[in-house]
């Protein structure tokens, strides 16, 4: 492992430079990675509670929804086809982002972005020119290609250009375009859904063309990261392209850094194999764990199905859309909350608060929820209870927008060696996209099944989620990425698992 910094939990050494606008520029369009994932999450819950999309592609659903208006409001919209169209996307995802992280190595991070927007753009074009089931699933999953070649290399750009004590504040920047992105995609809905002529959802799923566009022409005109150039044989290059994000001469110690970290990483044949050591035991549950709890929130259950869920409470299409608009702004904004707390307050206390938070809405949505509706899922809905309905989730949405959502993609990106990091940002992507799906393809049943004890069900995982990171996640703010080992060696649990020699003499993290 390299040297040249010093670790300090509390604060953490800088290599010299500064922050330039050349770097801000550079992860704000890398960062437009978030905006294609983030379309995707919230146009297609507003394209499915669209009366002519469902005519044209699900009848059986649609009829089932007009007809059923007496009984059930839990089982309206229950239809595994329907499901299908939105999670297929993310099936395609895990896939590709397994095969991304080979690209992102060979050829570097840009092309990975490249390779993602072209093919999602190929995806939304299928999508807005759709006349059959077919070409719907074949666009969403040319969609969750793309969305996998972003999720893999974008997280990846980010830390690696990222001065080490704006590590967090740069990487949620991600998160920050993705709620950007579902916002958007909120807000076109809003509109489209009044279009008459029912063409409406084409122009919501072909306008997922202008986020894909962004990246692909963005991503020509990023630089390589040094860490990339390093390790595909251009060292000159990737000192001077040091110098340049740095804005400093004075980049020997970072360089060396870089340089030492790409040789370990060379000796690594088969990092699949080499995440699986002993020592690598706490980052690779910390990958799986996370984004497995982050999905355990319920989060896309309002992300995905925000307009049938206040359909399902009983408002009008119209009203059902705004609400949808408004979670949607409740979530960028609290986003900003977390950029500007991460590296200060840490991961821990945003992780820890935030869970609290979400317990407390999921209680009170179940219940009011449960008060109307009952298990039977017959009552009448009062104006101010489902007033407080939406209340509650917007709490809940800004709780998680700055603890489980940005954090969800920090963590698991910051605490791996680098040898594994590309595997374990992989792993992290993948588990992600799996409970994504999960969770799409089987809240509508969930609902039809569980009724409002749903919420209640997710806030089960959300109180063992919170004992989890109280108990096994370490505070990262501020530790350089390369010394991370020192704070497992110093954990309760997770130190027995480093043995001496993984650390090194010397550098010992202040208590
Ligand atoms: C999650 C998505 C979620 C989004 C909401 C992301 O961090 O990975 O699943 O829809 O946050 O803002």
């Amino acid at each position: 492992m390299a040297g040249g910094v010093i670790v300090d939990t509390s604060g953490g050494k800088e290599y010299p430079g500064k922050v330039t606008a050349y770097v801000i520029f550079a992860s704000i369009v890398a960062a437009f990675g978030g905006l294609i994932f983030g379309y995707d999450i919230g146009i297609s819950g507003g394209v499915t509670s669209m009366d002519s999309f469902l005519l044209d592609f699900f009848p059986s659903v649609y009829q089932k929804a007009k007809l059923d208006t007496s009984t059930n409001q839990y089982c309206k919209f229950d239809s595994a086809l329907l499901t299908l169209f939105t999670s297929s996307l993310y099936l395609a995802a895990l896939v590709a982002s397994v095969c991304a992280s080979t690209v992102t190595r060979v050829a570097g991070r840009k092309w990975s972005m490249f390779g993602g927007g072209v093919v999602f753009l190929g995806g939304a074009l299928l999508n807005g020119a759709a006349t059959n089931v077919s070409m719907l699933i074949i666009g969403r999953i040319l969609l969750g290609v793309g969305v996998g070649f972003a999720n893999q290399s974008v997280p990846v750009y980010l830390s690696e250009m990222a001065p080490a004590r704006l590590r967090g504040m740069l990487n949620i920047l991600f998160q920050l375009m993705i709620t950007i992105g579902i916002v958007i995609a909120n807000l076109i809905n809003y509109g489209t859904a009044k279009i008459a002529g029912g063409w409406g959802w084409r122009v919501s799923l072909g306008l997922a063309g202008v986020p894909a566009i962004m990246i692909t022409v963005g991503s020509l005109f990023l630089p390589d990261t040094p860490n990339s150039l390093i390790e595909r044989g251009h060292p000159d290059e990737a000192k001077e392209m040091l110098k340049r994000i740095r804005g400093t001469e004075d980049v020997g110690a970072e360089y060396e850094d870089l340089v030492a970290a790409s040789e370990e990483a060379k000796q690594i044949k088969h990092p699949w194999r080499n995440i699986l050591e002993k020592r690598n035991r706490p980052p690779l549950t910390m990958s799986i764990c996370i984004p497995f709890f982050q999905q355990l929130t319920g989060i896309n259950v309002i992300m995905f199905y925000a307009p049938v869920l206040f359909k399902t409470i009983g408002f009008g299409d119209d009203a059902s859309l705004m609400s949808a608009v408004i979670t949607g702004l409740v979530n960028v904004v609290a986003t900003f909350v977390s950029i500007i707390m991460v590296d200060r307050a840490g991961r821990r206390f945003l992780f820890l608060q935030g869970g609290t938070q979400m317990l407390a809405c999921q209680i009170i949505v179940g219940a009011l929820i449960g008060s109307v509706f009952g298990t039977t899922g017959e009552g009448e809905m009062t104006k101010v209870k489902a007033v407080f309905i939406v209340i509650a989730i917007c709490f809940y949405v800004a709780a998680f927008a700055w603890s489980w959502g940005p954090l969800g993609w920090l963590v698991p990106s910051e605490v791996f060696p680098l040898e594994i990091r590309s595997a374990g940002q992989s792993m992290n992507v993948s588990v992600n996209m799996l409970f994504t799906f999960f969770i799409g393809q089987l809240f509508l049943k969930m609902l039809c099944t569980m009724k409002f004890g749903l919420f209640f069900f997710f806030g089960g995982w959300v109180i063992i989620m919170t004992i989890f990171v109280y108990m096994f996640v370490p505070e990262t703010k501020g530790v350089p990425i390369e010394e991370m080992v020192l704070v497992w060696k110093q954990h309760w649990f997770w130190s027995k698992y480093i043995s001496d020699e993984d650390t090194h003499v010397g550098k010992k993290p202040k208590a």
